[in-house]
């Protein structure tokens, strides 16, 4: 399925498009929100295209035709857990990429103690839980889950990630899913609140200082 959106257009993310998926990423998500903007770009490669390999992963890509060039992404997942996956399958590389970055990087060294305590969380799906108690309601169905959405600061603004967000949860809809629950939105993302709950209109209810739970349901 392609979506024409003026000059840029939304597709399925592919194999091919991970190297540009990563750039998004990296210039996109802050070091403190993503080690992967700070680790080797191999291993965070590596990541992605896990992803597009797992058949419950949906992905989503916004291209400039001209130039093939990817402006923005959005990911979903039918099967939770991918981050976890990546870090049993590939534990050895990780460490490895970990271990030199901190050794080559001061700024490195500072996201990876950071990051620590969040390790055992990774685990246990603690925020999952409390992300889905504060539904109120219990699907009609199976669940799927929103990963994360960035468009890369050139195309921002022109309600490129309004198009991303609506083709994943079309994409979501059609596989058969109920609710499409967010991963979370930290409460000082401005633009992000205002993407989901105002523009998309997500359900959405803050659930601590920093968390923001948002889903919506099949009509
Ligand atoms: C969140 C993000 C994807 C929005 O991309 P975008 O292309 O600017 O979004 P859109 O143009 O589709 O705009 C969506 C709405 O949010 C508003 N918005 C976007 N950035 C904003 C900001 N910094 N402050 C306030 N509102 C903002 C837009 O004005 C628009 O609302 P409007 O149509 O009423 O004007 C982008 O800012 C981004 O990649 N951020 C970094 C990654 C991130 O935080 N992702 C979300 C968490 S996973």
């Amino acid at each position: 399925m392609i979506e024409m959106t003026g000059q840029l257009r939304v597709r399925e993310m592919t194999l091919d498009d991970v190297d540009g998926v990563v750039d998004v990423h990296r210039c996109c998500f802050p070091a403190s929100v993503s080690i992967f903007s700070v680790l080797d770009r191999r291993i965070v490669k590596r990541y992605y295209e896990l992803f597009v390999k797992e058949s419950e992963s949906l992905g989503a890509v916004l291209v400039e035709p001209c130039t093939g060039r990817i402006g923005g992404f959005a990911a979903g997942t039918l099967k939770p857990g991918v981050q976890r996956r990546f870090v049993l399958h590939n534990f050895f590389p990780l460490c490895w990429y970990v271990f030199f970055g901190c050794l080559t990087s001061a700024t490195i060294r500072k996201v990876v103690f950071s990051h620590i305590k969040s390790i055992p969380a990774m685990f246990k799906e603690k925020k999952a839980k409390r992300f889905a108690g504060a539904e109120g309601s219990s699907p009609d169905g199976p669940v799927g889950f929103f990963m994360p959405i960035a468009v890369h600061p050139d195309f921002r603004g022109g309600g490129n990630a309004i198009r991303l967000a609506n083709y994943l949860t079309s994409q979501f809809f059609e596989r058969g899913v109920a609710r499409v629950r967010g991963g979370g939105i930290t409460t000082g993302n401005i633009a992000s609140r205002k993407l989901f709950a105002e523009r998309l209109g997500w359900n959405s209810k803050v659930i601590s200082d920093k968390w923001i739970a948002v889903w919506i349901d099949r009509k």
